[in-house]
C-alpha cells in the first residue's frame, strides 16, 4: 500500500502493544507480529523498522523465543529492547549472562549524547530496567552506549548496520526521555517521514473490513459505549445496511441509559443503522440469582450476552459476523496475551467455548482508549459521545458486590446517578477519567430520624487515568464529595454509609469486580 510502516516483534514481554502505541504517537503506523514471522513476510510488509520487544525468558532457556539472524542483514535499521537487545547480542557474537545484581525499576543511566539513538537526551537520564540477564560483552561490530553501575553494556549500537538495542524500556512512562529516544529511532534513524493519522486507520479498516465481510451479514453488539459505538459507525461506513447493530438492554445498565442509547442510535437518532433493543433485564437477573464470585458472574453476564445475539442473529438470518468494540487493554486484562489473567472482560475472555458465528471482528483490537477516542472523531461521532466516560460490558453486574438483585441494581443506579450530577454540576468532569457508585455488600447500623437502620454502604469511585492500566485515585473537593453523601443517603432508600474508595490501579482495579 506504500504506506510507511514500523513492525513490532513481539517476543512475549509485557509492553508490546505500548511499543506500537509509542510509534504510532511518532504518526508512523506500526503493527505488531510473532517473533517468528517469516523473511518473506518482512520483505512484503516492507517496515522501514524493526522493534524487537522484552521477553520473559533468557536467550539460553530451552523455550526461548529466538528469530534467525538473517533478520539483521534486511538492511532495515531494527531497535533490540530489553530481551530484544540480548537476542541481538547474542545472536551477533556478544555475552549475555546473568546479571549480578537484577536491576527492577527506575535506574539512573548515563548514555552517549552523540549516539543517534539518544540525540537530545540528557547524558544522565532515568530509564525503567526490569531484567536479570544482561550484556556483559557488546558484540565485536557495536559501539557502547549507555550504562549503569549494575550494566556494562546498558546500551549499544552498530549503525553501520542500522542495528540499536537498550537494556531498559524507553516505551514506559517512567523512562523520562523515552519518547525522545523512541522518536530518535523512528523519524532519523528509520527516516520515517511521520504522515500517519488515525484516519488512515479508519480508512485501512474499513477496507478491511469491506474485503472479509464481501455479501455477508453482520451484527454489532452495541452498548452505547465509547468502543461499541465506534466501532458500529465504522462498520456501518464499510458495509451500510448489511449491519444490524443489537442493544441489549440487560438491566445493569447506568439510570436512563437505555433510553438513551436508544435515542441517540434508533431510528430517531442521527445514524442510518438497523437497531434492535432487546428487553432482557429479566433473563440475566434470574441467571445471576444467588451467584457472588466475580469471575462467575462476568462469565455468566458474557455468555448470556452472546446467547442473546445469536438469537437475534437466527432472527435474522445468515448473519456470518459478530462485530465487537474490544480494545486493546480488554485483550491483556483477559489473559489473552501472555500476561496473567487480571479480569476476564467479557467482551472476550468471557466467550463461550461456541459462538454460532462464521467469525467475530474485532476492529478496535489494537487500539488503546485515546486512540478509540481519536479514530471516533474522525468518524464524525459527536464529542459528547466520544468523550463519555467507559463503562464495563458487564455493567452494574460488576459494581455490585456480592448477588445481584433487582433491588440493588436500582440503589446503585440512584446512587450513581446523583454522583455523577454532582460532578457535572461543580464542573470537574473533564478531569475524570472514570468516575461512579458502586454498592458494597456490607451493611452498617446507622441513625434516621431517631430510628435504628441497617442498610448498605456506597462506595464511590473516582479516578484519573489515560490509558486505563494504571490509575491515580482522583482528589474530589470535599464539599462535592459531602453534598453527594448526603444526597444519596436522604434520597436513595436503603442506603445509610457513604465510603470513598482512595486506592489506586494497582493495587486496585477501577471496578470493583
Ligand atoms: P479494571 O476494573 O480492570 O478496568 O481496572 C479497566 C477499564 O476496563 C473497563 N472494564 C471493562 N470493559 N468489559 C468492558 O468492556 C468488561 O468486562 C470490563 N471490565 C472492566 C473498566 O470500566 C475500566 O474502564
Amino acid at each position: 500500500m506504500g504506506r510507511e510502516m514500523v513492525i513490532v516483534l513481539d517476543f512475549g514481554g509485557q509492553y508490546n502493544q505500548l511499543i506500537a502505541r509509542r510509534v504510532r504517537e511518532c504518526n508512523v503506523y506500526c503493527e505488531v507480529h510473532p517473533y517468528n514471522i517469516s523473511l518473506e513476510k518482512i520483505k512484503q510488509l516492507q517496515p522501514k523498522g524493526i522493534i524487537f520487544t522484552g521477553g520473559p525468558n533468557s536467550v539460553y532457556a530451552k523455550d526461548a523465543a529466538v528469530c534467525g539472524k538473517e533478520i539483521f542483514e534486511l538492511g532495515i535499521p531494527i531497535l533490540g529492547i530489553c530481551y530484544g537487545s540480548q537476542l541481538m547480542a547474542y545472536l551477533l557474537g556478544g555475552k549475555v549472562a546473568s546479571a549480578p545484581v537484577s536491576e527492577y525499576g527506575k535506574t539512573e543511566v548515563e548514555v552517549d549524547t552523540g549516539s543517534d539513538m539518544f540525540k537530545g537526551v540528557s547524558e544522565t537520564t532515568i530509564c525503567w530496567m526490569s531484567h536479570t540477564d544482561y550484556i556483559e560483552k557488546a558484540p565485536e561490530a557495536f559501539r557502547v552506549t549507555a550504562r549503569t553501575t549494575v550494566c556494562p553494556v546498558a546500551g549499544m549500537e552498530c549503525p553501520e548496520k542500522g542495528l540499536y538495542a537498550v537494556q531498559f524500556h524507553p516505551e514506559v512512562m517512567h523512562t523520562v526521555e523515552g519518547m525522545t529516544m523512541l522518536r530518535n529511532f523512528v523519524m532519523n534513524i528509520c527516516q520515517c517521514s511521520g504522515d500517519w493519522k488515525m484516519d488512515s486507520f479508519v480508512e485501512t479498516t474499513i477496507h478491511a473490513v469491506q474485503e472479509k465481510v464481501g455479501n455477508g451479514k453482520v451484527l454489532c453488539a452495541l452498548s452505547g459505549g465509547v468502543d461499541s459505538s465506534v466501532a458500529a459507525v465504522l462498520l456501518a461506513k464499510a458495509v451500510g445496511k448489511q449491519l444490524t447493530c443489537v442493544f441489549v438492554d440487560h438491566g445493569l445498565l447506568r439510570k436512563n441509559e437505555g433510553d438513551e442509547v436508544e435515542a441517540v442510535f434508533g431510528p430517531e437518532g442521527p445514524y442510518e443503522l438497523n437497531f434492535i433493543r432487546v428487553n432482557a433485564q429479566e433473563r440475566f437477573y434470574k441467571k445471576l440469582a444467588g451467584v457472588t464470585e466475580p469471575e462467575q458472574k462476568r462469565k455468566i453476564i458474557g455468555e448470556e450476552f452472546i446467547r442473546v445475539f445469536e438469537e437475534e442473529a437466527k432472527k435474522i438470518g445468515a448473519v456470518d459476523f459478530l462485530v465487537q468494540g474490544t480494545i486493546y487493554p480488554d485483550v491483556i486484562e483477559s489473559g489473552l496475551g501472555k500476561s496473567a489473567t487480571i479480569k476476564s472482560h467479557h467482551n472476550v475472555g468471557g466467550l463461550p467455548d461456541y459462538v454460532d458465528f462464521k467469525e467475530i471482528i474485532e476492529p478496535l483490537r489494537m487500539l488503546f482508549k485515546d486512540e478509540v477516542r481519536k479514530a471516533g472523531l474522525e468518524l464524525g461521532i459527536p464529542e459528547h459521545l466520544v468523550y463519555r466516560q467507559p463503562f464495563p460490558g458487564p455493567g452494574l453486574g460488576i459494581r455490585i458486590i456480592g448477588e445481584v438483585t433487582e433491588e440493588k441494581v436500582h440503589i446503585v443506579q440512584d446512587a450513581d446517578y446523583i454522583y455523577r450530577e454532582e460532578i457535572a454540576k461543580a464542573g470537574i468532569d473533564k478531569g475524570l477519567g472514570q468516575y461512579f457508585a458502586a454498592l458494597t455488600n456490607m451493611r452498617s447500623v446507622g441513625v434516621m430520624g431517631d430510628e435504628r437502620t441497617y442498610d448498605y454502604a456506597v462506595a464511590l469511585r473516582a479516578v484519573c487515568t489515560s490509558d486505563f492500566m494504571t490509575a491515580d485515585c482522583a482528589e474530589i473537593p470535599w464539599e462535592v464529595l459531602s453534598k453527594v453523601a448526603n444526597r444519596i443517603v436522604n434520597e436513595v432508600k436503603g442506603v445509610n454509609r457513604v465510603l470513598y474508595d482512595c486506592t489506586s490501579k494497582p493495587p486496585g482495579t477501577i471496578e470493583f469486580e
